[in-house]
């Protein structure tokens, strides 16, 4: 039994966000600020693993630092606000906002995908949109044998990715403008707002008898090849081009 179990949520995560200030606070009385930070910082790190999905996992890790980063920055001067911000745009830069920030493939979102949508050695598949890689990752289990790209608009993740998945061919570019034509299966995990475009985009671009893989939303106007109903467990959707109607 996990140990989180033994409390309702958010009791975890306040218990280790108060944990990592007295950790903070208590040896600021006699060692320097930094180490009572670290120390604080780390303990948050290591009891992430209280959480049960990454949501959790996140805002236990990130409460002691964040509330840190807020109340330091009260005396900071005008321009390093404005430091922060190009940071969080260059990690985030704003198309990919508006498609889908990045929240990762769970590590078996995908399990059970290569029965239902069978690829031949050697097939190229794509994560579109692929963050850290986790996506990659959870394709890779299903499909050793096949050639995995991914595509990420923002530069940071895209670089981080590559490092996680060096198996993989990593590029920075723009799902929407990349060409997706020589994929034998796209994989997507983005907003239910982008699911239009993605719908057309596959049927335009896509052969016939590719798949096009959607984590938790569905295409709209496309007929299921298969689909996994969440929640309790994240959807999936599967989809397959069907062959050109040759008769027009
Ligand atoms: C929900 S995350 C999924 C990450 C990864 N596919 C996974 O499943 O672990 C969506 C990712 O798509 C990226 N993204 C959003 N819009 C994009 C675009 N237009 N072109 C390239 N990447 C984009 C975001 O930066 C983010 O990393």
């Amino acid at each position: 039994m996990k140990l989180g179990t033994l409390f309702f949520w958010p009791l975890p995560a306040l218990l280790v966000w108060l944990c990592a200030w007295s950790l903070y606070l208590l040896p600021g009385l006699w060692l320097p600020e930094w180490v009572g930070l670290l120390a604080g910082g780390l303990l948050g790190s290591l009891a992430a693993g209280l959480g049960h999905n990454w949501w959790r996992r996140l805002l236990i890790a990130s409460g002691f630092p964040l509330s840190w980063i807020v109340l330091w920055a009260g005396s900071l001067p005008t321009w390093s606000w404005l430091l922060l911000l190009g940071l969080l745009a260059l990690v985030y830069p704003l198309n990919a906002w508006r498609d889908a920030p990045l929240y990762p493939t769970p590590q078996n979102a995908l399990e059970g995908l290569a029965q239902i949508a069978p690829l031949p050695e050697g097939a190229a598949v794509l994560d579109a949109g692929c963050g850290l890689g986790h996506g990659l990752q959870a394709l890779r289990a299903q499909y050793p044998q096949a050639r995995l790209h991914g595509l990420e608009w923002s530069w940071p993740l895209r670089w981080m990715c590559a490092v996680r998945c060096p198996w993989a061919q990593v590029r920075r570019a723009d799902i929407w403008l990349a060409d997706w034509s020589g994929y034998a299966m796209v994989y997507l995990f983005q907003r239910p707002e982008s699911m239009g475009r993605a719908a057309v985009k596959a049927v335009t671009e896509l052969a016939p008898g590719a798949w096009v893989v959607s984590l938790d939303f569905q295409l709209p106007g496309l007929e299921p090849h298969w689909h996994r109903p969440g929640p309790g467990r994240h959807g999936l959707w599967v989809y397959r081009l069907p062959p050109k109607d040759c008769s027009a």
